[in-house]
């Protein structure tokens, strides 16, 4: 095996400590100890998040906003404390606000369809109009993009990556022109670990005038963008890559730009007053949060972020990062296989092809072995189709994972790659 990085230093993740705190992580899987490496999909939960969403359904358990009784106001006082909790971990200020969301894609559904739904008079995107999107991108934050080119009359130009998955800032400052109403980014993409030059993208953009969106679903759970230092109008997160729970998720930006938005969920508690024939919308954030929220989701996605800052987030940075280090390493040194992305900084995940063998054969056989991979497009066709004409395999790491688990992801490669071909 190729040279590989030292394992974690006394002073970083207690990560044996922390296993003790994932229920899920204790078990078998085909007979073997569970090597749980599919985190950029979703992340286990450890027993604060658990038991903050328990206490809450057993106690608190109440509608918000709408209820002069105890259980009620105390219900809205969590769920108002888990908005200001998470606004503190992803560096909002006084400008920003964030609005609860069931996770990143309803976070971006909201900004792509609101800044057309409005109508004529108030729409920000209009005909002749141009959408940049980065070609790194989930389909989450390309197809709603889609859509609002076409219900507008918008054009959707690609920001497109080169033959290693980079984007650069000449790229973008080609495609920017007078008519740049948006520019959306991802901060890590999913299919490759790439970490794009996102903050002096979105400042070039922000430049020409578009707002700017950052979809934060990769980084939230390491190397979290700090919001303040962004000229980021939008940023949109999800709960389930974060330790929280499923279901939840926020978008998170300027206020200003928010109330560009028309609101997607028409009803009750996001309006100050209604009559048989009109309504006045509310102010932020409600007015983005018609019906009733997932309050204890919201709780647990706090439970979620307070349990990142107890672990540290630098310290989880470098435990994550250091462990894809480690499967680059191991998984360079098998002859066939190619790491998408090799030189990407700030992952923590490992995409993978392996010459004449396809991504789900060598799936199955690490599941055989107890080792949680995903295989697949990781909804980033486009991406993947440009770099590899085809699906991958992804491993992708968490605060729990292990050296050792690692090492038993890259014999386990090895194997499978060996015995299909
Ligand atoms: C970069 C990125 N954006 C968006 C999403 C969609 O997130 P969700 O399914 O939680 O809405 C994902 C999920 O994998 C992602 O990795």
């Amino acid at each position: 095996m190729a040279d590989t990085p030292a394992a974690p230093q006394a002073g970083a993740i207690d990560v044996a400590a922390v296993r003790a705190l994932f229920p899920a992580l204790h078990q078998q899987v085909n007979g073997a100890a569970l090597a749980y490496l599919d985190n950029a999909a979703t992340t286990q939960m450890p027993v604060a998040v658990l038991d903050a969403m328990r206490r809450f359904e057993e106690h608190d358990r109440a509608n918000i906003h709408r209820g002069v009784h105890t259980l009620s106001q105390r219900a809205t006082d969590a769920f108002d404390g888990a908005r200001a909790a998470l606004k503190r971990f992803v560096g909002a200020g006084r400008e920003h606000e964030l609005v609860f969301t069931s996770g990143t894609t309803e976070a971006l559904n909201t900004v792509a369809s609101g800044l057309w739904a409005g109508g004529p008079g108030h729409a920000w995107l209009r005909e002749g109009d141009e959408i940049v999107v980065s070609g790194l991108e989930h389909h989450a934050n390309l197809v709603p993009w889609q859509h609002a080119a076409r219900r507008t009359g918008a054009r959707l130009r690609i920001l497109r990556p080169d033959a290693e998955g980079r984007v650069h800032e000449a790229g973008l400052q080609a495609l920017l022109s007078p008519r740049t109403r948006v520019f959306a980014i991802t901060a890590c993409a999913n299919a490759t670990g790439e970490r794009p030059p996102y903050e002096a993208l979105l400042a070039m953009a922000h430049g020409a005038g578009a707002l700017t969106v950052l979809d934060a679903a990769q980084a939230v759970g390491h190397a979290v963008p700090a919001l303040s230092r962004l000229e980021c109008d939008f940023m949109a997160f999800s709960g389930h890559k974060m330790y929280g729970p499923m279901g939840t998720g926020a978008l998170v930006g300027r206020r200003a730009a928010l109330e560009r938005l028309y609101p997607l969920r028409l009803g009750g508690d996001m309006v100050e007053w209604v009559s048989f024939d009109d309504a006045g919308y509310a102010g932020l954030p409600a007015r983005l949060e018609g019906g009733t929220p997932n309050v204890g989701g919201a709780v647990g996605l706090a439970a979620a972020a307070r349990f990142i800052e107890q672990q540290g987030r630098a310290a989880i940075d470098a435990h994550v990062h250091q462990l894809r280090a480690h499967a680059l390493a191991g998984l360079q040194s098998i002859a066939g296989v190619r790491v998408l992305a090799p030189h990407a900084q700030e992952a923590a995940l490992v995409s993978f092809v392996a010459d004449e063998v396809h991504p789900h054969d060598i799936g199955t056989l690490l599941d055989e072995r107890g080792i949680a991979v995903r295989t697949g497009h990781h909804c980033a066709e486009p991406l993947l189709t440009q770099l590899v004409q085809g699906p991958t395999t992804r491993a992708s790491f968490a605060i729990y994972n292990t050296h050792d688990e690692v090492d038993r992801l890259v014999a386990a490669v090895a194997h499978a790659v060996k015995a299909l071909r």
